[in-house]
């Protein structure tokens, strides 16, 4: 009996720890240095390649981060922007990663700018196989993993497609979701449909 009290109390001594711990502010200035590449209040930063992540969901930043971290992303020959971000990630334990992405969704900016013109009504027309995981909108689709595409830039959406398409993003055997989009991605079977899409995507940046 008293084993039994004494083990119930030291669960709720763990179980308060554990909520006081994920109740604690995001230490924000931790990731300041975020900034010096996706630029002020993670505006993104065109010249250096990192995108703009103001606003993302954290989920799906903590997702992307480990999967640098794991080495699935930012590691293939090709994919220089990749390799300047993989070892930002592996650098973090996953707390820190956990933190960087809430730090991530509570940051805001000014929405990206357009610097892709396609054609958007043939952009559209393709966007009706891409709306079940990245929602109408392009808010995004947790239960499907599928990433909100209507808050980065749009020559961040052009470059992923490609390194989909190519194969630098995507052939991990472990990166279930990463291959999954590198199948969809063959659906744009060249640059124009790449840009139609993405220009069809800009138009659902209002925030
Ligand atoms: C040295 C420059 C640099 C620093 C510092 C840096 N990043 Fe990046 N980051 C990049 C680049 C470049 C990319 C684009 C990689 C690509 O094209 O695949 C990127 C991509 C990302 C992505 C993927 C976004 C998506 O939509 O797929 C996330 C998330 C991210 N960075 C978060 C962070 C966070 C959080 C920090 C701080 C802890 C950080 N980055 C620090 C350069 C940097
Ligand atoms: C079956 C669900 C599914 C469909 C359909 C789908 N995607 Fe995806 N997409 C995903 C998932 C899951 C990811 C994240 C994969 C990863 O971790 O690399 C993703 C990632 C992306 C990214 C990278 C975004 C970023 O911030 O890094 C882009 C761009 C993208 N998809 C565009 C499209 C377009 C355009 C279409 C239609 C031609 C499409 N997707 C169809 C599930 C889907």
């Amino acid at each position: 009996m008293m084993k039994l009290s004494l083990a119930t109390i030291l669960l709720c001594l763990v179980g308060t720890a554990v909520a006081a711990e994920d109740d604690l502010p995001i230490p924000a200035e931790e990731f300041v240095y975020c900034t010096t590449c996706h630029g002020v209040q993670l505006m993104g930063n065109a010249i250096l390649e990192a995108p703009r992540l103001s606003g993302m969901d954290a989920w799906y930043v903590e997702q992307q981060m480990q999967s640098f971290k794991m080495r699935w992303r930012g590691t293939h020959q090709s994919d220089l922007a990749g390799m300047d971000m993989q070892p930002m990630a592996a650098a973090l334990t996953d707390r820190q990663i956990s933190d960087a992405a809430k730090f991530v969704s509570t940051t805001r900016s000014a929405s990206p700018t357009t610097t892709i013109s396609g054609d958007v009504k043939k952009g559209k027309t393709i966007y009706n196989s891409c709306g079940v995981c990245h929602g109408q909108s392009g808010e995004g689709n947790e239960a499907l993993r599928g990433p909100q595409l209507n808050v980065t830039d749009d020559w961040y959406l052009v470059t992923q497609l490609t390194n989909y398409m190519n194969g630098s993003r995507g052939n991990h055997p472990d990166d279930t979701y990463g291959r999954q989009m590198r199948g969809y991605a063959q659906i744009l079977n060249d640059d124009d449909a790449i840009a139609d899409v993405v220009s069809y995507i800009s138009t659902l940046n209002d925030k």
